[in-house]
């Protein structure tokens, strides 16, 4: 069984008297274990289509199955909470939450889903898996746009999600900060997390097994390592 099923998902927002339609009829498979990378210019739909796939968004037709569970049909409450224990999800201008430390902006999902285990210690070890040890005291303020880019992919991490899904984790930031961003997405897929990320065209190179490209709603497979440009 495939871990996500996309099929026909479509988004369509008013805009005045009109509608457009965000995200057109986008169908797609995400076997376990894979990494994908999906590029494509400003406004073309990618987080409209991954906030649909989170179950953050309703889409206006089509439907999301996720571990073969239809997102459509499940009550908001046991949709919440499959978000939380399964899906890791760094959404496109996150905010930390200011008055919480690194180590507590870290361990927010595990609380949310009122487990049992070792928090703190996942949450170190998590905070040493993304370099940001030393910083686990400070505070989001304190913190450069890169450190809290891999403060909230840790966050995103705590529950040991199924997948990771990250909007743009490498905006902003300089080319060595984004190289060692896109290093780790590369280490947490080895681990056996399925990955799945929008990104810009130069970052998508060299990593992941399939990049997709969204054009004006539409999703399609970019079938060489070449094809991205153009
Ligand atoms: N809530 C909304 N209501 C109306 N239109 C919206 C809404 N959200 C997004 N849109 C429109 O849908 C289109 C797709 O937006 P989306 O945010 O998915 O694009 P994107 O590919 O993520 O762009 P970017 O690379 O700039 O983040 C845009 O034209 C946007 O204006
Ligand atoms: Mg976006």
């Amino acid at each position: 069984m495939m871990l996500l099923e996309v099929d026909q998902l479509t988004k369509e927002y008013r805009r005045g008297e009109n509608t457009f339609t965000a995200v057109d009829h986008v169908s797609l498979s995400v076997a376990a274990g894979e990494f994908i990378s999906i590029i494509g210019r400003s406004g073309s739909g990618k987080s409209t289509f991954l906030n649909m796939l989170t179950g953050l968004l309703k889409p206006t037709s089509g439907s999301v199955f996720f571990d073969g569970i239809s997102l459509e049909n499940l009550p908001d409450d046991d949709l919440s909470r499959l978000r939380n224990a399964r899906i890791g999800y760094v959404p496109q201008g996150v905010s930390a939450l200011a008055n919480f430390s690194v180590f507590d902006n870290v361990r927010l999902p595990f609380f949310l889903d009122k487990r049992e285990g070792d928090i703190s210690g996942r949450a170190s070890f998590l905070l040493e898996e993304v370099g940001l040890q030393h910083l686990a005291d400070m505070y989001p303020a304190q913190l450069s746009g890169g450190e809290l880019r891999r403060v909230f992919i840790a966050r995103a991490l705590v529950n040991s999600p199924d997948i990771l899904i990250a909007d743009e984790p490498t905006s902003d930031l300089d080319v060595k900060s984004a190289a060692e961003v896109m290093q780790l997405f590369s280490r947490i897929h080895q681990t056996g997390t399925t990955v799945l990320i929008v990104t810009h065209e130069l970052d998508a190179l060299g990593f992941g097994n399939r990049v997709l490209k969204m054009d004006s709603g539409r999703l399609a497979e970019c079938l060489s390592a070449e094809a991205p440009f153009g």
